[in-house]
């Protein structure tokens, strides 16, 4: 609409003069993807993040992943349009619980998942997301002790294809936990030719029936090179919106969630976090400078190294 595109315009042109870049994950509303100087999956986001020499950084995303960015920037201004778009998963892994399990367990590594908090990050070892991880697993030795966390899906999925025993941590994300094998089953009935696409934080049941398992930039970058076939994809739904776009011929099929009979509150195949990133909440946080994310000093300074080290390996 016209109104879409004055607001649009308005945040390019404050862009300008503020020297702000804005950077958006594949699950954000499209508005807001094709808004944005810069579109990636977690990995690639905390990269650019690294990267950038703009004054002001616009994270759309979620908490972590503004919190991540202000680590890798500390003399930047990071805003965050929407400070309640936080994360299941992250919140499946308090710092106090896992430095609690950490001092029952000495001797062991601790690798966690980008979708934690600043605190969980601060006592980890090494960050993983879910394009990197097999790799900067591969990097430890055979025999290294290691506690993964906090999604257990992924965790199992990385333990599968290294040969490894790591202790996992029993947290997950609701929106890939939601994911049934039965709908797939069916959609790969009505579409026989159609490839399945999977996000390992789905089920294992899931990504049995996968045939491609990877983070959204991997999903993404297959589908692009092989834009011949069709495709199932079980991953948040936002993600569509640059599959079609890169591959316009392409047909993808939406993998809806399953849905128990009685069910109440949400239940689609999409985050409800990532999707309170709007256009108006991205104008106003660039015209009044707030919300800003902070992370205090001495949590950042332990957390960085492990953000660090990553980007280091990966
Ligand atoms: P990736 O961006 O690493 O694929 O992770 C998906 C996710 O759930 C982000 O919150
Ligand atoms: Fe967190 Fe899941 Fe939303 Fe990603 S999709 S931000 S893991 S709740």
């Amino acid at each position: 609409t016209n109104d879409t595109a004055d607001l649009a315009g308005e945040i390019r042109r404050m862009c300008r003069e503020k020297d702000a870049v804005i950077m958006a994950h594949y699950y954000t509303r499209k508005e807001i993807q094709d808004v944005a100087d810069f579109i990636g999956d977690s990995l690639a986001l905390a990269q650019k993040a690294a990267q950038t020499d703009a004054q002001i950084i616009v994270m759309c995303g979620v908490h972590f992943m503004a919190e991540t960015c202000k680590i890798l920037c500390p003399d930047k201004l990071v805003l965050c349009p929407d400070l309640n778009a936080g994360c299941s998963l992250a919140d499946s892994c308090r710092a106090e619980d896992l430095k609690k399990y950490k001092d029952e367990h000495p001797g062991y590594k601790v690798v966690s998942y980008v979708n934690t908090t600043a605190a969980v990050k601060a006592i980890t070892d090494v960050v993983v997301t879910s394009g990197n991880a097999k790799k900067i697993i591969d990097t430890f030795p055979q025999d290294e002790k290691i506690i993964f966390g906090p999604d257990y899906n992924l965790g199992s999925y990385i333990n599968s294809v290294t040969g490894r025993n790591m202790l996992l941590w029993n947290g997950g994300c609701h929106v890939h936990e939601r994911f049934s094998v039965d709908a797939i089953v069916k959609l790969k009935k009505e579409n026989p030719d159609a490839k399945v696409l999977a996000h390992p934080e789905c089920k294992g049941p899931v990504l049995a029936v996968a045939d491609v398992i990877g983070s959204t930039a991997v999903l993404l970058k297959y589908a692009t090179e092989n834009s011949s076939g069709r495709y199932i994809v079980a991953t948040e739904a936002g993600i569509l919106h640059e599959m079609q776009r890169k591959c316009p011929e392409t047909e993808f099929i939406a993998v809806p969630p399953e849905i128990s009979e009685g069910s109440v509150g949400c239940s689609c195949n999409e985050c409800e976090y990532m999707k309170m990133n709007t256009l108006n909440k991205v104008y106003n946080c660039l015209k009044y400078e707030w919300p800003s994310v902070d992370v205090p000093e001495d949590v950042a300074r332990e957390a960085v190294k492990s953000i660090e080290r990553m980007l280091e390996l990966s």
